[in-house]
């Protein structure tokens, strides 16, 4: 009835980061992005870039926990290992590309570099989820670009 937030679930796609070899700073980025909005986030996780690890967790988190909004940090470059796209598609049921499309256009501004992410974003059920590049410095980009118009696309979606 809109007087409840909106929930949301953020990972962190990293190996290095699963492992504790890495401080994730990106999780905290998107964490504090989405408090700020007024989201109460309700799960956060470091995953290693396994792409069945990733699937298991959006079907959990969306069919299970029935979160509204699931970001992903890191994993939509071309290493081998970067497949954060390809779980994320393998999980949806209708595609919403908008909002990556608008992610890597106004990222441009800032690195060329941007054009590299493969990062999508789709709808699960009543789930939106959202790839944002892996630094901190793409995430607190990327949610500046996105958060106004995902809010407004949420309160559709509910
Ligand atoms: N987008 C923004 N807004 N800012 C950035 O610094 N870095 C780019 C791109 N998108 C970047 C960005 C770089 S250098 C790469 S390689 C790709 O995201 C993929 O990053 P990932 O593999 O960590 O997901």
């Amino acid at each position: 009835d809109g007087t409840e937030p909106f929930t949301a679930a953020v990972i962190t796609m990293s190996d290095k980061g699963s492992l504790g070899l890495r401080e994730d700073k990106s999780g905290p980025a998107m964490e504090t992005a989405l408090l700020e909005a007024g989201f109460r986030v309700i799960e956060k996780q470091i995953l290693p870039d396994e792409k069945e690890r990733l699937k298991k967790e959006l079907i959990r988190l969306s069919d299970q926990r029935q979160v509204d909004l699931i970001l992903t940090s890191g994993g939509t470059g071309f290493s081998e290992r970067d497949t954060t796209p390809e779980a994320t598609l393998e999980v949806m049921t209708r595609n919403a590309p908008g909002i990556a499309e608008a992610i890597r256009y106004e990222s441009m501004k800032y690195t060329k570099r941007a054009m590299l992410s493969r990062g999508v974003s789709v709808i699960r059920e009543k789930t939106l989820i959202v790839n944002l590049p892996g630094s901190p410095k793409a995430v607190k980009e990327s949610m500046e670009i996105i958060l106004d118009s995902v809010i407004h696309g949420l309160g559709i979606l509910k």
